[in-house]
């Protein structure tokens, strides 16, 4: 098992001030709802206290889907990865505002996290939303999605589990595609409604600049009868 970062990583630690309701609630409550990175996958049940369906959100900001998500969605478990500290500090106090019993958060890696901790065969649905764009070129190489990122999160997905996707840049899009309809285990559907995201930060950004929003939402075959 991988534990070092040999990988080329997705992200770059932004010197962003942290507000002191974010860096206090960051303090006082990732211990309560954090989780820590572990050889093996946790279990689920444990860290949620109850045997409900999960689903992961890689890189959530400022945590606006995550929350609103999964207030819409008290069936379901929501295991949020973020390397910001100040949206886990928001994230965090979120949760405790809204007393959301369904929200575990980590603060790593998500290449690490679904290496090391997403088992097999785990989770029902996978969010990736407004993933960094790396627009130039020769930063390519650090966008999540790209060859080799299928083989790392579509075994975590259940039969008949979902992994859903938004960027507003047009060539990422076309990459993401290109990436994933190679998979046949995967086929390309409309958005399933109950799932469906709120708009975010990143998305007003891109918004702003009159950039094209592009969702992308794919389900892993049933074996049997799909
Ligand atoms: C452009 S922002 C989008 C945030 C949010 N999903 C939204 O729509 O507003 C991308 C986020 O992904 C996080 N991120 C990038 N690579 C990551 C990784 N490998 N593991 C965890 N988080 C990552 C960044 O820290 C950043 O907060």
């Amino acid at each position: 098992m991988k534990h070092a970062h040999d990988h080329i990583r997705s992200y770059v630690i932004r010197q962003t001030r942290m507000s002191k309701h974010q860096r206090e609630a960051f303090e006082r409550l990732y211990p309560v709802y954090g989780v820590a990175l572990c050889a093996r996958p946790p279990i689920w049940s444990q860290v949620f206290g109850n045997d409900n369906p999960v689903i992961v959100e890689i890189g959530f900001g400022m945590g606006e889907a995550l929350i609103e998500v999964a207030r819409r969605l008290p069936e379901f478990n929501f295991f949020g990865i973020e390397v910001h500290k100040p949206g886990l500090g928001k994230t965090l106090a979120q949760i405790e505002q809204l007393q959301l019993s369904n929200v575990r958060v980590i603060r790593e890696d998500a290449v690490l996290v679904f290496r090391q901790m997403i088992a097999p065969e785990s989770v029902s649905g996978i969010h990736l939303f407004f993933p960094d764009p790396w627009p130039k070129k020769r930063h390519h190489k650090r966008r999540l999605i790209k060859p080799g990122f299928p083989e790392l999160v579509m075994p975590a997905l259940l039969e008949g589990g979902y992994l859903y996707l938004a960027t507003d840049w047009d060539d990422y899009a076309a990459q993401i595609r290109e990436v994933l309809d190679a998979q046949p285990e995967l086929r390309r559907r409309e958005v399933d409604a109950p799932y469906a995201r709120p708009e975010t930060a990143f998305e007003r950004k891109g918004l702003a600049q009159n950039h094209q929003i592009h969702e992308l939402f794919y389900r892993r075959l049933r074996r049997a009868c799909d």
